[in-house]
């Protein structure tokens, strides 16, 4: 078929240079913007009279009718077409004639792309942020359930100090709480309105900007016709605040699968988010969390492709701008994925409180409480430090923990001792004690839970 664009060319194409140049496979999913760009073009065009009244009413219904077709399923989008913006005005044409061809005045496909993209990712950006807030609720109902559960907290993943479950999880919570604020910012820069910008230079028409931003929902315009067809930043702050977001989803899913090993048995997964082996009948193997984790270096690509692909270009419009829905939609598909995912696999997860607590006991995350003790009945805090790491010596080589050795035997290294040292270094007691803002008391994240609920809830 010949092209829409043949004039200065005969507009015959070698079929491999079509199968290079069609994107309407990847930007198909935007016709509903495309469409309702359109109507509020041929509104302006109307309202400006570079269009008769009529033929404007006349380009809506006939964009009105396109719509309702394809959300019906009576109408196809011709997979031939070389984008969505060809087949939506080809099959307009199709069906009003001549009037149909008005459409494109005072408009390039160069600002009408910029323009469908900007739209869909806005909606793209207030799913993300509502798919967020559901996984951040979630974390705070875990947190306020496993608010006592006492498990060892890790630096180095040696066992550090005593920290609660709950505490762990609203680490969680607020990371993802940075994320949604990036996705926010990234929409209030998202929302500019491209279409005027034309091809590159703006137009002799007297069109009317502002009127088309406002009616479909921007906050204002991209001032400079040739930023306005060039910029891809939004799309690059999406990528990038997605990539944050994966590398915050894949260290909880890293947790996950560690905590759900034999080794650890700290969690247990539902069912429904786990696979068995097809050779080893013991096998739950939590793939959902592994999978997250894995997808992370896709969401990372695609933000690599798009600096890649942008980096050389010259202003305004270039071809290779066509590459950056293939990137774009693949990281949101796959971090609205992940997340739907990932709320119901934490909302299902079982902790094995009891399992927590052991390992807990066993790895004297009580060793600073000890010290701690010391200096608070007067001794300096490194000599305290010292004593402390001298006890814990010793029950290493004797097969102890501190909880058991005796008074006598404390008593032996330092007069300051008594029998409130057993109290001092009770794991309940040491986590009782974090009272600092941020810590891992149950008042301290019972704080940070409402901190979180109050924002969210804004
Ligand atoms: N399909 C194209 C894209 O996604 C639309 C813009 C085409 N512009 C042009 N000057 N050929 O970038």
């Amino acid at each position: 078929m010949a092209k829409m664009w043949a004039g200065r060319t005969s507009g015959v194409t070698d079929s491999l240079a079509d199968e290079l140049n069609s994107s309407i496979g990847v930007d198909c999913r935007m016709y509903k913007e495309d469409i309702t760009g359109s109507m509020a073009h041929a509104a302006m065009l109307g309202a400006q009279g570079i269009i008769t009244a009529e033929e404007a009413d006349t380009l809506i219904g006939g964009l009105e009718g396109i719509l309702a077709d394809l959300e019906s399923g009576k109408l196809e989008i011709d997979m031939s077409a070389e984008d969505i913006h060809m087949f939506v005005e080809q099959e307009l044409t199709a069906r009003l004639g001549d009037v149909g061809k008005k459409l494109h005045t005072a408009r390039s496909r160069n600002d009408q792309v910029a323009l469908d993209m900007r739209m869909y990712m806005r909606t793209t950006c207030d799913t993300t942020v509502e798919k967020l807030r559901g996984l951040i609720s979630t974390l705070c109902a875990k947190a306020e359930e496993y608010k006592s559960a006492i498990m060892p907290g890790y630096t180095h993943l040696q066992r550090a100090q005593p920290i609660t479950f709950g505490h762990h999880l609203m680490a969680y919570a607020m990371m993802l709480m940075r994320d949604a604020e990036r996705f926010i910012d990234c929409r209030r820069r998202t929302n500019r309105s491209p279409i005027g910008c034309c091809a590159l230079a703006g137009t002799t028409y007297n069109t009317d900007r502002r009127f088309e931003a406002a009616r479909l929902g921007f906050d204002g315009i991209c001032e400079n016709s040739l930023d306005g067809v060039s910029d891809r930043d939004f799309c690059l702050e999406y990528l990038s605040a997605a990539s944050i977001m994966m590398m915050h989803l894949s260290r909880l899913s890293e947790e996950i699968v560690l905590w759900s090993s034999w080794e650890f048995s700290f969690v247990e997964l539902d069912d429904a988010y786990t696979t068995g082996s097809s050779i080893m009948p013991q096998k739950k193997n939590s793939d959902m969390a592994e999978l997250i984790r894995g997808k992370t270096g896709r969401v990372y690509g695609d933000l690599m492709a798009l600096l890649t692909t942008l980096k050389g270009l010259p202003l305004a419009y270039n071809k290779d701008m066509q590459e950056d829905k293939e990137s774009v939609f693949d990281a949101c598909d796959t971090a609205l994925l992940c997340l739907d995912v990932m709320t119901p696999m934490i909302a299902t997860m079982r902790a094995r409180t009891e399992n927590m607590k052991r390992a807990a006991q066993k790895g004297f995350i009580n060793a600073t409480d000890l010290a701690d003790y010391l200096v608070k009945k007067g001794m300096p805090f490194r000599t305290a430090y010292k004593l402390s790491g001298g006890l814990v010596a010793k029950c290493i080589r004797e097969g102890r923990v501190l909880e058991e050795l005796s008074l006598e035997e404390y008593r032996a290294e330092s007069e300051l001792f008594d029998e409130d040292v057993f109290e001092a270094i009770d794991l309940a007691v040491c986590v009782e004690k974090r009272i600092s803002e941020g810590g891992t008391s149950v008042a301290s994240v019972e704080k940070q839970i409402e901190s979180v609920k109050a924002t969210l809830s804004l």
